[in-house]
């Protein structure tokens, strides 16, 4: 598989003096086309600034991020503000959705925005939306639906550019376990069925939320402490992760 994104001695830091936050502290990884790669870790660990790094939101304080092999440090405003358009998709804990348009007017908004013809935006969005199977809800205002469909919608606004990849932080954070369970369902089948194959990087943490053959890297203080290929096995064997290394040397061994 090729390369999308790469890190190279990746650090972030926030504020200065007394304030200063070490986010993350030094991460190297590649990651390649097509993956599902989940990102494990208590609150605090730095799960959504590595995410925010990946997306180009913020800018490293050192080291380099590079997404289809351009270091993201190198982009214009410009070229940046056009790759979070076409290139990424973002999948929010609280859905984010316009409360006065309806399901389908919600997943035509990106294509609004790249001017693309109406005649041509409707059929895009019924398409996406039939995918995430609300086919019968286009017309129904978010008011309407219930949380998990409300996150179908802003899965289907998130896929409606076909983008390389889709980036969700906490994406069941808002939804009970049943249909938390549904929407990673969703998502796998989104990795693996969709013709151009999105690579898919979502933030939980909870471990049941995991899925055989998914890649899961464990944060702990900025840095990524864990990193492999859920075998299907017991999933709490990944909140042992968070503990000190010599503790956890104990209960898995790489
Ligand atoms: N914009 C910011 N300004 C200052 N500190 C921040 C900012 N964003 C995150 N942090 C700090 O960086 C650390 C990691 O935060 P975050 O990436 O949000 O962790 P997580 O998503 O795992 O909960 C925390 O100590 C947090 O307070
Ligand atoms: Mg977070």
């Amino acid at each position: 598989m090729s390369n999308l994104i790469e890190m190279i001695d990746v650090k972030k830091d926030f504020g200065s003096g007394e304030t200063l936050v070490h986010a993350i502290r030094g991460i190297n990884l590649r990651i390649d086309k097509g993956e599902f790669v989940v990102i494990l870790g208590k609150s605090g660990s730095g799960k959504s600034t590595f995410i925010s790094l990946i997306g180009g939101l913020i800018q490293p304080t050192s080291g380099t991020v590079t997404f289809e092999g351009i270091d993201l440090s190198k982009k214009s405003e410009d070229d940046l503000a056009r790759m979070r358009r076409t290139e990424i998709g973002v999948v929010f804990q609280h859905f984010n959705l316009m409360d006065m348009l309806t399901a389908i007017e919600n997943v035509e908004l990106p294509l609004l925005i790249a001017n693309t013809p109406k005649a041509e935006r409707r059929p895009l969005a019924k398409e996406i939306l039939e995918k995430v199977g609300l086919g019968d809800r286009l017309l129904n205002y978010p008011e309407e639906l219930s949380g998990g469909e409300k996150q179908r919608v802003g899965i289907a606004r998130a896929l409606i550019n076909r983008p390389a990849l889709l980036l969700a932080d906490e994406p069941t954070g808002d939804l009970d376990t049943v249909t938390g369970d549904m929407i990673i369902d969703l998502m796998v089948e989104i990795n693996k069925d969709l013709d151009w194959r999105p690579t898919i990087l979502m933030v939980t943490h909870d471990v049941t939320k995991l899925r055989e053959g998914m890649r899961v890297l464990t944060m702990r203080d900025g840095l990524i402490v864990d990193d492999r290929v859920f075998d299907g096995s017991d999933p709490t064997i990944f909140d042992h992760f968070g503990l000190p290394s010599e503790i956890r040397s104990n209960v898995v061994s790489k």
